[in-house]
């Protein structure tokens, strides 16, 4: 049994008092049995620390640098988010990988260094638009999941979380159908059992790229879609536990 996760990314939005209401409202009425992950920005995350004290909300970041230390202006190290109480940090986000340049090489040393901080990594995986079309969907899946399988090991999976989000419906109000989304998932989970199937039974995949309160629980229906990594949605206390709540029925 997979314990299913929805984690809010909230991306560069909102501003301090928003983030402190958010998180309060969201922590205030998170279902039990989700794990439940918000993802501010870097900022916030020491006083949201405070906010969530004896909650069972978790925090995450949205980055983390490749390296422990060192003279790397602008960067910050996954063992300094571990100090204020993180969690959680995504990898290789679709944004960092297309916006900021992210290599799948540099993804997969991100991905170890959160794990050396004791962070467990939320690895983002997904194909654009045009690399779906041209029918190349499971080779750069496989590309970028296969990056950090070579590099971490895949006994790695057990203290992480996969994000399928592609990139084709992140913020589009375009939405992978559940036939379509599931499809890849197994393919992920499929992917990962060719080195072990114990880890890949065990692995979370969560599903992200426009999911609402409206189309969460068809999605999170579907047997390997275990949660949610969820963007504009978590922006809205009410929006955002109406997926979490769906995730409990989904199980
Ligand atoms: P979205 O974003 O839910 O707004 O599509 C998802 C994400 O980027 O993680």
């Amino acid at each position: 049994m997979r314990t299913p996760i929805v984690a809010g990314n909230w991306k560069m939005h909102g501003r301090l008092e928003m983030a402190r209401t958010l998180t309060a409202d969201i922590a205030l009425s998170a279902p039990a049995d989700v794990e439940v992950v918000l993802c501010p920005p870097y900022p916030y995350l020491g006083v949201l620390a405070e906010v969530l004290e004896n909650r069972s909300v978790a925090l995450g970041a949205q980055n983390l640098a490749s390296e422990a230390e060192g003279a790397y202006t602008g960067e910050v190290a996954g063992e300094m988010l571990a100090e204020f109480g993180c969690r959680y940090v995504l990898v290789g986000h679709s944004e960092r990988r297309s916006l900021f340049g992210e290599t799948d090489d540099e993804v997969a040393a991100k991905f170890c260094r959160a794990q050396a901080a004791g962070l467990q990594p939320v690895l983002c995986l997904g194909e654009s638009q045009a690399e779906r079309e041209a029918g190349d969907t499971e080779a750069v899946i496989a590309r970028q999941l296969d990056a950090v399988l070579s590099r971490a090991g895949v006994a790695a999976l057990t203290t992480a979380v996969i994000a399928y989000e592609p990139v084709w419906a992140i913020g589009t109000g375009l939405t992978a159908s559940p036939a379509q989304a599931q499809a890849v998932h197994a393919f992920i989970r499929a992917r990962v059992a060719q080195q072990s199937p114990e880890v890949a039974a065990g692995v979370r995949i969560l599903y992200g790229g426009s999911v609402k309160a409206d189309n969460a629980a068809s999605l999170l229906a579907e047997p390997d879609i275990d949660g949610g990594l969820i963007g504009g949605a978590s922006l809205d206390a009410d929006s955002f536990l109406a997926i979490c709540q769906a995730a409990t029925t989904a199980q």
